[in-house]
């Protein structure tokens, strides 16, 4: 099993000649190419951290995943899934919607649901320095990503009588920094006994063209973290499984740091994921109906692995375009299920993984502009071109481990609007501009007005407090005979 972070220390740290030593055996001795000009404490600071480094895996993984960089081959005999419709009365697969949504809620009122949440990543596309749940996602409220969720879970809790606790996935990079902001801001509302911040595994970079790990500085390694994949391990080593079970924690509903739409406990979901005939309650998602095939989610698709037909996700970039391009009679994408990374995984599936010793997922591998220490020179260089290679292992991946696992069709309105880039395409402006959309068309369902702009869309900047409502049902005492004015910005 390939895992460069070992768990734990080998009886007290390793000195700098048996470190040299192993490190010499698998050719990364460069590592301590400056260790002769560290003080003391940098000495062994390093040394501490190669020790927890497994460095006799590397060879195998870097001939595997940075020497010879096979693209990931999509798995063979691809189709559409069948996914349970956002029209649960549609004629191809009708379902009984209310059913499922008291499923779910008898589950709440158990006490049997927790939040999972993972926000390890780097957030390197945003540009945006600090955790990136501290982002402020409501225009007109300024409330924080984490707010958003925070106070979604607030209203499960005050709606199902139940405490729902949050397990949060964090990165050595931000982990005492998203504590932080948490503690400021009164854990927003909640019970701190019940949220949970765990850390993920590292893993360290590598130069792409020698397989070399690269160094950060003279006395650091450059790692990243292993992708939210890596939480089904961390989850276990720190304690959080046992923890769940302690308090009778049946489902996790997992979602990312970066849609403050998201439904942090959507009954409906967690109904069918727990009682749907074709589902194991191991572990479910949602979907979406793409916009394009260009559309960078990763899309849900029906593939043949070991002799089985099972679920899986494939990532926008390893997707063959072809097949993403073909269309139904109708016109639609013949591939349409575009992932918005939300599921809700079964606790005792989670406790089958980690406990297998055989239990891998996949490392994927990805080319980024790595900053590193020219081992020549020693100055740090920053580099202009993709220079480095990291590895990631994706929580989706352990969908077609399932016995059977199911996809339930979404609304894009209604619940995603990530914010991944500065500008443009998911970015703060789309996600504000979505979040009037959703808005209206609550409050217009609710009998109140909204004003239009020529075009159409809606005159004002609108927002939903998850305190208040997370379907349109729960605002109807608030906006009883409401009406926006023209360019009116208001949080409902
Ligand atoms: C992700 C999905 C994509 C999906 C899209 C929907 C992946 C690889 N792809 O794309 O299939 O359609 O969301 O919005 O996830 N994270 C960690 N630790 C890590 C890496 C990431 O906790 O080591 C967390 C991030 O904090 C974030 C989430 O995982 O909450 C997604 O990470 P990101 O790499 O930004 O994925 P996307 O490219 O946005």
């Amino acid at each position: 099993m390939l895992a460069p972070f070992r768990t734990g220390r080998r009886g007290g740290m390793a000195g700098y000649q048996e470190t040299l030593d192993r490190l010499k055996r698998v050719g990364q001795e460069h590592l301590l190419r400056f260790f002769p000009t560290l003080d003391d404490k940098q000495k062994s600071g390093l040394l501490g951290q190669i020790d927890a480094l497994d460095v006799e895996s590397l060879p195998a993984l870097i001939e595997r995943y940075v020497r010879n960089p096979a693209k990931h081959a999509p798995p063979s005999g691809l189709q559409p899934v069948d996914a349970y419709p956002h029209d649960a009365k549609s004629a191809r697969k009708p379902w009984d919607r209310l059913k499922y949504k008291s499923t779910g809620e008898s589950l709440l009122r158990a006490g049997k649901v927790a939040a999972f949440m993972v926000a390890g990543g780097q957030g390197s596309r945003l540009g945006y320095d600090g955790p990136k749940g501290c982002f402020r996602a409501g225009e007109v409220s300024r409330r924080s990503l984490f707010e958003f969720f925070g106070f979604g879970i607030r209203r499960a809790e005050q709606q199902y009588g139940k405490p729902v606790p949050w397990y949060i996935m964090t990165s050595p990079q931000n982990h005492a920094s998203t504590q932080a902001y948490f503690s400021e801001h009164r854990y927003f509302g909640l019970d701190p006994a019940g949220i949970r911040f765990f850390q993920q595994g590292m893993l360290p970079s590598f130069d792409m063209r020698t397989g070399k790990v690269l160094l950060a500085r003279h006395d650091e390694v450059a790692t990243n973290p292993d992708g939210h994949g890596g939480s089904i391990a961390a989850l276990e080593k720190s304690g959080a499984i046992a923890d769940m079970k302690r308090r009778g924690i049946e489902h996790l509903s997992y979602f990312q740091v970066d849609n403050p739409l998201v439904r942090t406990l959507d009954p409906v979901f967690l109904g069918l994921h727990a009682g749907a005939p074709d589902s194991s309650g191991e572990m479910s998602s949602k979907m979406i109906p793409k916009t394009s095939p260009e559309e960078k989610v990763g899309v849900f698709a029906s593939v043949e692995k070991n002799g089985r037909r099972v679920v899986d996700v494939i990532e926008y970039s390893d997707f063959p375009p072809a097949l993403g391009r073909e269309t139904n009679p109708d016109g639609s994408l013949r591939f349409n299920a575009g992932s918005i990374a939300v599921h809700v995984l079964g606790v005792s599936f989670l406790e089958k993984l980690a406990g297998d010793p055989n239990f891998e997922l996949p490392y994927h591998r990805a080319e980024k502009k790595v900053p590193f220490i020219d081992l020549e020179t020693g100055e740090h260089v920053a580099p202009a071109a993709n220079n480095g290679v990291k590895l990631e292992k994706f929580i989706f991946d352990a969908i077609p481990l399932c016995r059977a696992s199911i996809v339930l069709e979404t609304d894009r309105i209604e619940e995603f609007a990530p914010i991944k880039n500065a500008t443009g395409v998911d970015s703060a402006e789309s996600c504000a501009q979505i979040q009037t959309l959703r808005a209206a068309r609550w409050l217009e369902s609710l009998g109140a007005k909204v004003p239009k702009k020529p075009d159409g869309t809606p005159d004002c900047v609108l927002e939903i407090d998850p305190l208040h409502g997370a379907e349109p049902a729960d605002l109807r005492d608030r906006v009883q005979g409401l009406a926006i004015l023209p360019g009116e910005r208001r949080v409902l």
